[in-house]
């Protein structure tokens, strides 16, 4: 028996994906989950694709031989850069991705004006490209790349006078100015609070739920769900090595959701 055998393997630059895998964890209250956070290799998001999906592609590997049934890419944008490559390589096994949630946005504000945060990697990609052109067609899509924001996050340290001055050099322009606002990042969906804090009340999407109902989906598809009973573990695993860095992920799963 592999040490994971039948966990759902979820991983991310960092901690970011650790916002996701609360909504899996919830949604999916009888799956077994290994969170695998490459906190040593952030941030992803100043990284070019081919370097994302090297990353990727080890930790993919190396949760497939420790037993993971199923992988969840915790990050955008890791599956931007290599969601179509890990498939093709594990073509048997469901990869499912998240990514900026622009259709649940631009569906609810047609016609208005939306403010997209994420990294500049993702902006650059063809995913995000492909979104814009298509939901841009009935709103106003402006994209915003927050280069160091997700190192903020990183750091745990959610509510610094740096975290907030960061916010209100970059966000304060667009306050009163848009009518949503998308986290195209999963870090970001740890500072929901503090992003409100500078643009006011203004809507905030992201594509954690999506990414819950997508796997729930896909387990179902490959007749994969666990039974509905027992499960309900959560494992922590980092590329940089001591316990500080699973404490401060277990900190941050267990912080109240905003
Ligand atoms: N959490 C990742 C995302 O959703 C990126 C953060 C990083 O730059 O590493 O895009």
């Amino acid at each position: 028996m592999r040490e994971f055998e039948g966990y759902i393997g979820v991983f991310d630059s960092g901690v970011g994906g650790i916002s996701v895998l609360k909504a899996l964890a919830q949604e999916l209250p009888h799956e077994n989950f290994l969170f695998f956070g490459d906190s040593a290799n952030a941030p992803y998001g100043d990284k070019g694709p081919a370097a994302v999906t090297r990353l990727s592609r080890r930790i993919v590997e190396s949760m497939l031989e420790d037993g993971c049934k199923a992988i969840v890419i915790a990050c955008n944008t890791a599956t931007s850069a290599a969601a179509a490559t890990l498939r093709s390589a594990w073509p048997h096994v469901p990869i499912i991705g998240i990514e900026p949630a622009l259709k649940p946005a631009a569906r609810t504000f047609d016609n208005r004006r939306i403010l997209v945060m994420a990294t500049a990697a993702t902006l650059k990609l063809e995913k995000f490209h492909d979104l814009a052109l298509h939901w841009g067609s009935n709103s106003q899509i402006v994209p915003l790349a927050c280069p160091g924001l997700a190192d903020l996050v990183e750091t745990g340290e959610l509510d610094s006078d740096e975290m907030h001055a960061y916010l209100r050099e970059h966000l304060g322009e667009y306050r009163a100015e848009v009518d949503a606002v998308v986290l195209g990042c999963t870090h970001y969906s740890f500072i929901k609070r503090q992003i409100r804090e500078v643009m006011g009340d203004v809507p905030l999407f992201d594509g954690i739920w999506g990414t819950a109902h997508q796997l729930r989906r896909k387990l179902a598809e490959h007749d994969l769900l666990a039974p509905e009973r027992g499960g309900g573990a959560i494992q922590f695993r980092s590329s940089i090595a001591g316990r500080a860095q699973v404490d401060l992920y277990r900190r941050l799963y267990s912080l109240p959701a905003d």
